[in-house]
């Protein structure tokens, strides 16, 4: 029997790619989802309508991960519009310049900085009054296997996620007694907007011909990703946190990325 789960879940970034699926799914068990989006105002209005579609409910929230003033006042807006959140899926973010570290700027640094690890962190501040109330809550953070690789050409966006996966794991140790779980989703290479961008940059090709060359024959896509966030907030995840889940197949083949 599937127990529907009655959670009011933030999802950043959601209103493309890996976001969107983590919303769609977290809504079809029964969550209802503030769907976060910086300015694609159309597409973010497109995962509301499909979560209705679907028989699910969920509101759009504009504000830009990393813009402190946006930010607070998306928290006030959902809190007013859905009431407390429980569960905050941290997935909004974006590539680096693809630069070496030769020719990158602090600028570049703090920008991925601001988006992958400081912003999420200023949310969380936020959220923790009603994550701790809650009794059982979650954060899941979206990471990526580039920190286990660190190839060339990506200090900037695998430093940031070094330091949103060093944070999440800190801050399981701090509120494991309040009952917040803290959990972080790593993907390999995923097919969404970003992931096309990367490959035309790093492999001159596309993600549809890449797919005989990965495992199980496709490149991961988004429902994958947003499958194990949707284990990590069900009562099956109940007794893990400070845990990471790469969701890479086993492992991306070489040479790409
Ligand atoms: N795709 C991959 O291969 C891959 C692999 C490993 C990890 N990841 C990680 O997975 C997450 C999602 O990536 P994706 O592939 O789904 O990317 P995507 O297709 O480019 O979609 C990015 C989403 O994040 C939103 N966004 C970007 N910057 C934001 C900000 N500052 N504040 C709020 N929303 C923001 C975008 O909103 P708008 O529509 O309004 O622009 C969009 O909804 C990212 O953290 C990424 O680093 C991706």
């Amino acid at each position: 029997m599937v127990i529907p789960m009655k959670r009011t879940a933030l999802v950043t970034g959601a209103s493309r790619g890996i976001g969107r699926a983590i919303a769609l799914r977290l809504a079809a068990d029964g969550a209802t989802v503030a769907v976060n989006y910086r300015r694609d105002e159309a597409a973010a209005a497109d995962t509301v309508s499909a979560v209705e579609r679907a028989g699910g409910t969920a509101r759009a929230y504009r504000a830009a991960i990393g813009d402190s003033d946006a930010v607070a006042a998306m928290v006030d807006a959902v809190r007013t519009d859905l009431g407390p959140v429980d569960l905050l899926v941290s997935n909004a973010g974006t590539a680096s310049r693809g630069t070496a570290i030769a020719d990158t700027g602090e600028d570049e640094y703090l920008r991925l900085l601001r988006v992958h690890t400081l912003g999420p962190l200023e949310l969380v501040r936020l959220l923790l009054p009603d994550l701790r109330a809650a009794g059982r809550a979650d954060v899941i953070v979206v990471s990526s296997v580039i920190v286990d690789r660190a190839p060339a050409n990506g200090a900037a966006y695998t430093m940031a996620k070094v330091a949103l996966e060093a944070a999440a794991r800190t801050l399981a140790a701090e509120e494991r007694g309040a009952g917040v779980r803290v959990n972080i989703v790593a993907p390999g290479l995923v097919a969404t907007d970003m992931g096309d961008r990367l490959v035309a940059a790093t492999a001159g090709t596309t993600i549809a011909e890449l797919d005989g060359r990965f495992p199980f024959g496709r490149v991961a896509r988004p429902e994958d990703v947003a499958g194990v966030v949707a284990f990590l907030a069900g009562q099956d995840a109940d007794y893990l946190t400070g845990q990471r889940i790469s969701v890479d197949g086993g492992g991306m083949p070489a040479g790409i990325l």
